[in-house]
């Protein structure tokens, strides 16, 4: 029998993980998941990406209240009674939502711990956000409402790595323990407790990955490295699944996890063997100088314009956040990721240079 293990939530975004041994399952994610989040003085989303350390601040629930810790920092309580009135826009990948900001003193200790200025914002009754092309809500988690992870797929990486990486390294908000290794990337559709899911998309994974939850560290670009030589598809690194509940409802430790559909698991394989055996040259022209570059159909556009000394702005480098776009005015690539641009720009025919990669010579706009 396939039994649901764990859940967690990270009530703000990035936090370390809190272990619960029931949730209640809302249309947008588990309840407390992702309410809040912080963003630097432009709005811009910061997470355990770019700032690590936010990994090792450690939540506990008090009544109607968070008491937030981490180390050589008095503890901070958080209100909702404290919260000003007042909604801001921020920006989470590429998108645009209205947020409630908390607190300048919830401010001032954020920004003590992080060295920088920063806000934290709550997702209030008057946020909305969707989940890409879909109409249902999603909070501040990176794409979709909930991420599952199988421990029989983080045992089988484990016996690949040197040093072995526990199911949090993902992130995950409910872990299972299925039949096999990668049984999940079949499933379609599943029942857990009183709520059924659907299983949207493997989940893309990018350098976070590589941080411990333990430590807030990360050295060897493990274990992305390693997934890269198993679990490449048409561009991504996968592992865990994206679900969308289909209602709402209790979920707890212990539930069996029933398949109600299946689907055709994608073919994965290396990054590297896939990138040698069809390897071609090509050139990249940059619109508005006489500049071209020579590529190949292997590597990301970005990394090929940074190999040729042209600064193409970026953030993410995981197709989510859009600074990357370029316009596509002559030839082919492949998109791997279109997430950080609009149907607007994608009709423009922009792309994302941290996530396309030239099938043909072609030449781009800055
Ligand atoms: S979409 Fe963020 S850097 Fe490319």
């Amino acid at each position: 029998m396939q039994t649901l293990t764990d859940i967690y939530i990270y009530p703000i975004k990035s936090v370390k993980a809190i272990s619960q041994p029931a949730a209640e399952v809302e249309e947008s994610g588990l309840c407390f998941d992702r309410r809040y989040m912080l963003v630097d003085l432009q709005g811009q989303f910061i997470t355990g990406r770019t700032h690590p350390q936010l990994t090792q601040i450690t939540i506990q629930f008090t009544r109607q209240s968070l008491l937030v810790s981490a180390a050589n920092m008095e503890n901070l309580v958080i209100t909702p009674d404290d919260f000003d009135d007042k909604m801001q826009r921020a920006q989470i990948w590429s998108d645009h939502v209205q947020a409630q900001h908390c607190n300048v003193r919830y401010d001032q200790w954020f920004s003590e711990y992080l060295q920088q200025p920063c806000q934290l914002l709550f997702f209030s009754e008057q946020t909305r956000r969707l989940v890409k092309n879909r109409e249902t809500s999603v909070s501040f988690a990176d794409g979709y409402p909930l991420l599952l992870v199988n421990q029989a797929s983080v045992e089988q990486l484990n016996a690949r790595l040197q040093k072995p990486v526990t199911a949090l390294h993902f992130r995950p908000n409910i872990v299972v323990k299925g039949d096999f290794p990668f049984v999940e990337d079949s499933w379609a559709r599943i029942k857990i407790g009183e709520v059924e899911f659907e299983v949207s998309k493997p989940c893309s994974r990018c350098p976070f990955t590589n941080v411990d939850p333990k430590t807030g560290h990360s050295a060897d670009n493990e274990p992305l490295a390693t997934l890269s030589t198993f679990r490449y598809h048409q561009g991504d690194i996968d592992f865990g699944q994206n679900l969308i509940p289909l209602n709402s409802g209790m979920i707890r430790a212990g539930d069996e996890v029933k398949v109600l559909a299946t689907q055709a698991a994608p073919f994965y394989s290396s990054l590297k063997d896939n990138a040698v055996n069809n390897k071609k040259e090509l050139n990249i022209h940059f619109q508005g100088s006489d500049f071209v570059a020579h590529g190949d159909n292997q590597q990301l556009l970005l990394d090929q314009a940074e190999q040729a000394g042209i600064n193409i702005p970026h953030s993410c480098r995981g197709g989510k956040c859009g600074r990357c776009k370029v316009q596509l005015l002559a030839g082919e690539v492949t998109t791997l990721n279109q997430e950080g641009l609009t149907d607007t720009e994608i009709e423009q025919g922009y792309v994302l240079a941290c996530s396309t990669i030239p099938l043909s010579d072609i030449s781009i706009n800055r």
